[in-house]
């Protein structure tokens, strides 16, 4: 096994490597960005106000920072546990897939740095609630009370790790639990929940990294039959104990941190979300109080997934034989077959097991692992796991993992060509992270030579420039409402801000299987700008077909950061320079390039310019269907330039066949 040295992005020798890329990446667009940089520190000279939120104003129940190490284990790194958990298949082996996951890079991630620094800039020390998310080692350790990495240890950028997520305890124990109580050998979890409950530090609801850890370095896992506990002593010395936990198998574990929710807002009577009496912690501290930023455990909760769903193909199920799926961990840790160590290798007491949890938790996103490779350059990416045999794995793991999201179906209606995109996710599609992400139809209307004689939602890869207006695409945005923007002098309406927006603006995402309108709406993720019937977990979108079409290929496309977010970032930062290097690693590395869903080509029949009842004439009805989507897209948008308006009166009318 080799020995990995983990480098700090701040030590002598990667702050070289880093400045000498920069320099490489700003050639190209170097002038333009340090140019605009200069601009917007001239604008916040005068302009922007930050909210003076105080380290209060984050504060989250679950485990406080505990930074003396005798008195509690610190989170140790995973170059603990490559020894026996690596290198035995990039697929398989806990620390492999791990390492090239967002959960393994989530202190590394550009991204992430260049937003954290706009919000530490919007509001007083907002970064301390980011970091308990995206670095725990690091907020355990007490090295986060600036809001910013500046304490950080090398082993506080090792992300979410292993150490960290062995050692997360059930927070509700006994009769509120519906998880079976866990059983081990030297069970500490009652003591530990007592002792929080003495403190009033028990979390309500889901989500906010309000996590419970066990003071010591005892592992919880799945299994209760490891043959061998090999994991020694801990650094302060007590014997690491296997814990069997069944919590580690249900959503609710993910649920710690994936509902995010800004504590800085309440929700009034009104439903509106406004800026706490600043100085203390939310007033209820129930996050379904507080402005909803991600809802993908909610989404979860109330869906037909808490009870199972079967798939024909078995799509997500893994070594599972029943294609059966529920739980977080049964699509983004699909059982494999393979040893939990590496010791299966040599046979017996070590087992090959059928329902090993591959630790890739895959999603969509693919660039910034790219990314990372091109910042750190080959050899110390290597050095950090970052080999390119795991990058091009994982990879290829997302691109199935988008590719199993949703399904594609076409018909002709008439004279409309009619996609149907049906969600087979667990929660809305997309879900998580809104900034940027989206998800987009894409038509080519192609004539009798094969020639392209109409197109919606054009992507132009150079410019990374989507054409919406002429097409459909899934996201959600927020924004900020008049009186936040009054108080910060920014323009109120949709941003980037995350911190500082309290309103939501659009959300048309599919929803999951199984849910209302009413539940989406008590989650805090409702429906905007879009019509879902209760229980539709597909959309519709119908297309004007044009003169002389007589098929068209329809794609539908996944992407992660869109040009708007990354040139924000870029744009935003008068801190430091963690927005060029987010945007020019993402130049470098093909603009987050869009990644297909689906993709499917139709013949179309011979349709009657006009004839949107698809009745075989052109006649007062149709003139009525155009009418009844007037200012609309989709039915009616003959020309198809995205909105129907008075020509495509005059085009049906020209085509009237009475
Ligand atoms: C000296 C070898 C060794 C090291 C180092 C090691 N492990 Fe293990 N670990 C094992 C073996 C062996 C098993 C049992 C595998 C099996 O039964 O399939 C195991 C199992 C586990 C389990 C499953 C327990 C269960 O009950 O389901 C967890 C969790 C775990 N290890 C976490 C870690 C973490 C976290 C680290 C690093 C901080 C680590 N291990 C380091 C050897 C090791
Ligand atoms: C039925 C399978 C299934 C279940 C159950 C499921 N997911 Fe997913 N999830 C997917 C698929 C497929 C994608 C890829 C599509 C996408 O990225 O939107 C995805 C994407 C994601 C993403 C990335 C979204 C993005 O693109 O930024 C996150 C985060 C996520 N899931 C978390 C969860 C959590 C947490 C749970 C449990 C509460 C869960 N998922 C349950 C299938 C599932
Ligand atoms: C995001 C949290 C998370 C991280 C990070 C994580 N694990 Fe796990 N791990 C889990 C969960 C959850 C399970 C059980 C999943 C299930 O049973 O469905 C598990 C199961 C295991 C098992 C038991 C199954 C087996 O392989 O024998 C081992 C061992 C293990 N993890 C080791 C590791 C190691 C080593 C790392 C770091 C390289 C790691 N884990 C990182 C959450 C995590
Ligand atoms: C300590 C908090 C925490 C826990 C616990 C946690 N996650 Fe995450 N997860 C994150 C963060 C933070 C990110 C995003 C990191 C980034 O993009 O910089 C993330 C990213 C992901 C992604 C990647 C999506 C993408 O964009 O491709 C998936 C999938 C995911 N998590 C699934 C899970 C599952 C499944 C579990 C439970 C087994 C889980 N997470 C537990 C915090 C957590
Ligand atoms: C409770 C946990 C939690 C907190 C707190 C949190 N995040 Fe995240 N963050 C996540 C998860 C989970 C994801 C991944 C979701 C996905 O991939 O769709 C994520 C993704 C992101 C991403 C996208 C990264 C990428 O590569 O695309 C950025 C940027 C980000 N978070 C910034 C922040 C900032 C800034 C804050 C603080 C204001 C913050 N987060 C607070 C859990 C959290």
């Amino acid at each position: 096994m080799k020995s990995i040295k983990a480098i700090h992005p701040c030590s002598p020798r990667s702050r070289r490597a880093l400045m000498l890329r920069r320099g490489l990446l700003l050639l190209g667009s170097g002038v333009i960005a340090l140019s605009s940089v200069g601009t917007v520190l001239a604008m916040r000279a005068g302009g922007q106000v930050k909210i003076p939120t105080t380290a209060a104003d984050f504060f989250e129940k679950g485990t406080q920072p505990q930074p003396d190490p005798e008195l509690f284990d610190q989170i140790i790194t995973s170059q603990n546990c490559t020894f026996c958990h690596s290198d035995y298949g990039v697929d398989v082996a806990p620390y492999d897939s791990w390492v090239t996951s967002m959960m393994g890079q989530s202190a590394n991630d550009p991204v992430f740095h260049a937003a954290l620094a706009i919000a530490n800039q919007d509001a007083n020390l907002a970064g301390m609630l980011c970091l308990r998310c995206h670095a725990p080692g690091a907020f355990i350790g007490g090295r986060t009370a600036t809001g910013t990495m500046a304490d950080f240890t090398t082993e506080d950028f090792d992300g979410i790790n292993c150490n960290f997520c062995h050692r997360v305890v059930n927070p509700v124990l006994g009769a509120g639990s519906a998880i079976a109580y866990p059983t081990g050998p030297a069970n500490p979890d009652n003591a530990i929940i007592a002792s929080l409950t003495s403190q009033n530090l028990i979390p309500v609801g889901a989500g906010n990294a309000r996590y419970v850890l066990d003071p010591q370095d005892n592992r919880r896992g799945p299994f209760s039959d490891v043959p061998q506990n090999l994991h020694g002593f801990s650094s302060s010395n007590n014997q690491v104990e296997l814990i069997t936990s069944p919590f580690h198998e249900k959503s609710e574990f993910c649920g710690t941190c994936h509902d995010v929710s800004n504590p800085a807002f309440s929700k009034n009577a009104k439903g509106q979300y406004v800026l706490n009496a600043l100085g203390k912690p939310h007033p209820t501290d129930n996050p379904a109080e507080m402005m909803p930023e991600q809802r993908t455990f909610s989404e979860w909760s109330i869906s037909d997934f808490v009870n199972g769903v079967g798939y024909a193909d078995n799509r997500f199920g893994g070594n599972d034989p029943d294609g059966v799926v529920s739980s977080c961990q049964d699509c983004h840790m699909p059982k494999v077959i393979a040893g939990g160590c590496v010791f299966y290798q040599f046979g017996a007491p070590w087992i090959e097991r059928p329902d090993m949890p591959q630790h890739s938790f895959a999603g969509s996103n693919s660039w910034v692992i790219r990314g990372l490779r091109e910042l750190y350059g080959a050899e110390e990416a290597d050095s950090r796991g970052l080999t390119l045999e795991r990058v091009d794995a994982a990879t290829a793991r997302n691109e199935t993992m988008v590719a199993n999201a949703s399904d594609m179906t076409l018909s002709q209606v008439g004279a409309d060509l009619k996609v149907r995109l049906t969600n087979q996710t667990g929660h809305k599609l997309p879900t998580g992270y809104p900034e940027g992400r989206r998800v987009w139809v894409n038509v080519k209307f192609l004539g009798a030579k094969g020639n392209i004689i109409g197109e919606h939602g054009a992507y132009d890869y150079l410019t990374a420039t989507l054409n919406e207006a002429t097409t459909k695409v899934y996201e959600s945005r927020f924004g900020m409402s008049s009186a936040i923007g009054k108080a910060v002098k920014l323009p109120p309406g949709e941003s980037f801000h995350l911190v500082l927006n309290n309103v939501l603006v659009k959300d048309n995402r599919i929803p999951p299987r199984g849910v209302t309108n009413a539940e989406l709406a008590s989650i805090g993720a409702p429906v905007l700008g879009a019509t879902y019937a209760d229980g539709q977990y597909w959309d519709d979108t119908q297309f004007a077909i044009p003169a002389g079409a007589v098929s068209a290929l329809v794609t539908v496309y996944h992407q992660t950061s869109s040009r708007e977010y990354m040139e924000f970032l870029r744009d935003t930062n008068v801190t430091n320079t963690a927005g060029e290097i987010a945007h020019g690693l993402w130049s470098a590395t093909g603009e987050s390039a869009p990644v297909i869903m689906d993709t499917a080509t139709i013949t179309l029949a011979p349709t009657l310019l006009g004839d949107l009842s698809g009745d075989g004439a052109v006649n007062a009805q149709d003139i009525a269907m155009l009418l009844n989507n007037w200012l609309g897209s989709g039915v009616g948008d003959l020309n198809n330039d995205g909105i129907v308006d008075a020509s495509d009166v005059t085009i049906l009318l020209n085509a009237w066949t009475g």
